[in-house]
């Protein structure tokens, strides 16, 4: 039976990989809603880029609920640097032919989980956590229907991508994600230390290319605009495909290396630091499953065999 998933996102050049990856993996994977989250870009670009998406795939029977347009208490920080003023990079995607619900996302969170049995559903957050981190303060029982939350963000020993030792998901929501991590639920953090190593290298722009589908078309012009920006930085081996590493390890785990830790989110000093503590040292008890590997050959194999499909 597939696993129902709510993805939480914000869309975004790899958002839109990842969401494109779940589209098409409607065996495993049964996709309740869509949330949106001011991250990338505003709030609105994110609906209107998510709603676009289902447009493009014939997909509009999935629900889009639009989420919060700011962070629970830190200033909006984007990153339309890397993303594009559309936060789709080089790519244009159809006008959506579908409204989002008149529901907010932190409501259709809340009435989803409240409604549904014990440990029943999964979460997929690939932007900052406000939504989620909203929705636990205002109805905390709903953690109960949660099953598991697999979170795109964190960084430890790589160090981060926005400051020196935060990722951008966690630096955008501190607060949020402090809130998230403390749940009580199953959480499994894929954070840089395992997606700096899933790279957009110049054989996988080719491998995208030679597919010669409309898929992998879209994807190569929203990487090829992120490794036009990032080519001094990551040269050859290219940007990195952060958010697919989501539903990569919804559908293969094995392809991933994961260590149970404690994690703490630090919300003041290092904004957005993940403290990343394997050891388990003092009275810290494990919350999170933490990624910090993967196999990047055989995930790029089965995101392209997945994405293809559609
Ligand atoms: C994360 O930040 C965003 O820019 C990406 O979409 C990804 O979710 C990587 O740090
Ligand atoms: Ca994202």
């Amino acid at each position: 039976m597939a696993r129902p998933i709510i993805i939480d996102c914000d869309p975004g050049v790899d958002d839109c990989f990842a969401l494109l990856t779940a589209l098409a993996s409607p065996e495993e994977l049964e996709i309740k809603g869509i949330c949106t989250v001011a991250g990338n870009v505003p709030v609105e670009t994110c609906t209107k880029n998510a709603l676009g998406l289902l447009t493009f795939t014939g997909r509009t029977d999935i629900p889009v609920y639009q989420g919060c347009p700011r962070p629970i208490q830190e200033a909006p920080v984007f990153a339309s640097h890397i993303h594009g003023e559309t936060g789709l990079g080089a790519a244009r995607l159809p006008e959506p032919v579908v409204d989002a619900r008149p529901e907010h996302a932190v409501a259709f969170l809340i009435d989803t989980l409240r409604s549904a049995s014990p440990a029943s559903i999964t979460l997929v957050p690939t932007g900052p956590l406000t939504n989620l981190g909203l929705a636990l303060v205002e109805a905390p029982d709903i953690a109960e229907a949660i099953a598991e939350i697999v979170i795109m963000g964190g960084a430890f020993e790589t160090g981060g991508n926005i400051t020196e030792t935060a990722e951008f998901n966690m630096y955008a929501d501190p607060h949020a994600a402090d809130i998230v991590m403390s749940c009580g639920r199953p959480i499994t953090l894929i954070g840089l230390d395992a997606t700096l190593k899933f790279r957009c290298t110049v054989e996988r722009m080719k491998m995208l290319s030679d597919a010669r589908h409309k898929t992998t078309d879209l994807i190569s012009e929203m990487i090829g605009h992120v490794n036009d920006i990032y080519g001094e930085i990551y040269g050859e081996d290219g940007a990195a495909m952060h958010d697919p590493c989501t539903i990569g390890y919804l559908l293969a785990p094995h392809l991933f290396e994961a260590r149970t830790a404690h994690v703490r989110v630090e919300t003041e000093g290092r904004r957005g630091h993940t403290a990343v503590d394997v050891h388990l040292l003092g009275d810290a008890k494990p919350n999170v499953n933490w990624v910090d590997g993967l196999d990047a050959p055989r995930l790029f194999e089965l995101l392209l065999s997945r994405i293809t499909r559609l």
